[in-house]
């Protein structure tokens, strides 16, 4: 039987789960697990790049193991970083196969920089920021990853994760590392429904995300005050509030709401509030089964913990063989008696 291919992707410990995430990202997670080897990651060393809340972590962490498995990711596919040490060891050694000037055109370094002396609060710039894509690239290169999904926003990171693993292949004389290739799926655009130009996002308020283990009344609530009209459309084409609101209907997979409410938009005769209540009850079908599956695993809450240090651990016994090679092609040491 032929290897099926190796899919990783990470995410980091901050928040609750929301239905951009959810949309935007995890639930391709959970489907790419039929048909790949899968690994993902809740990357907690990445956390700490930002000023962050050290009693905190810990609590998040775990916070987005149980929203994971609440959603359908399976625990056999799931460790934490901060478990498997070899990601920072393989970091080290990438830093020397990193080109410095790659390294300073990443987009992202300079929004959260900014972002960080915007706040005020703190504008310390750590090297961790800075260094951040390249334990990125020994995250996804220490399990050889063919495919990593991930959104349009981390493009830049996965080419230099190409970019290093080229430089290490070259260096050493030999193919060894895959050169990874990112996962675009057709995923759709969720935005926040308070402000649909935007993307729907934490950051920006309680307002703008739908928690995907929300309470009914609230999600009901969040669509039925759902921006409709965002007063800057052009003749003929739909408002930003409508079209995300059929964006979730579509994501839902509520196809027959959905074609018949488009039938009535064409026709000019939409009413918002089937539509909206539609989203709602596709949404909160949803919500519903998640928070029921949520408050059943954490029942078990120190059984299922220790499961996922054990996934951790056989997750591990990958990074610790890829380690070895490396340092044996880069000339380090290991333990051999
Ligand atoms: N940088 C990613 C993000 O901001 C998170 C991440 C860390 C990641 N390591 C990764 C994603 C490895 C994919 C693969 O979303």
């Amino acid at each position: 039987m032929e290897k099926k291919k190796q899919v990783l992707s990470c995410i980091q410990p901050t928040g609750n789960l929301h239905f951009g995430n959810y949309f935007g990202a995890v639930k391709n997670w959970v489907d790419l697990q039929e048909k790949y080897d899968c690994v993902y990651g809740v990357v907690d060393y990445h956390a700490m790049t930002m000023p962050y809340d050290p009693k905190k972590l810990r609590v998040n962490t775990w916070e987005l193991i149980f929203n994971l498995l609440a959603v359908g990711v399976e625990k056999e596919n799931l460790f934490i970083q901060s478990l498997i040490p070899e990601h920072s060891e393989l970091c080290w050694i990438f830093n020397c196969f990193t080109s410095y000037g790659m390294l300073t055109r990443m987009t992202q370094f300079k929004d959260k920089s900014l972002q960080n002396k915007e706040s005020g609060a703190d504008n310390f710039i750590s090297a961790g920021l800075y260094d951040y894509p390249v334990l990125q690239a020994a995250d996804i290169l220490i399990y050889k990853a063919d495919y990593v999904p991930v959104g349009k926003d981390q493009e830049q990171h996965l080419e230099l994760s190409r970019n290093i693993a080229q430089r290490f292949n070259h260096q050493v004389g030999k193919e060894y590392f895959v050169l990874p290739e990112t996962l675009f799926t057709e995923v759709p655009k969720v935005m926040s429904p308070a402000a649909p130009n935007k993307k729907m996002s934490k950051s920006l308020g309680e307002k703008h995300y739908i928690n995907v283990f929300g309470e009914e009344a609230r999600v009901r609530k969040q669509i039925k005050s759902a921006v409709t009209d965002t007063g800057e459309v052009k003749e003929g084409e739909m408002s930003a509030g409508i079209e995300n609101l059929f964006t979730l209907l579509k994501a839902c997979d509520n196809m027959d709401a959905h074609s018949s409410l488009m039938d009535d938009y064409n026709a000019g005769a939409l009413k918002y509030v089937d539509l909206k209540e539609a989203v709602a009850d596709s949404l909160v079908e949803k919500t519903n089964f998640f928070r029921d599956r949520k408050a059943e695993l954490q029942k078990n809450k120190k059984e299922i913990k220790n499961q996922i240090k054990y996934s951790s651990m056989q997750i591990r016994k990958q990074a610790q063989a890829t380690l070895k090679e490396v340092k044996d092609l880069t000339g380090l040491m290991n333990v051999r008696f």
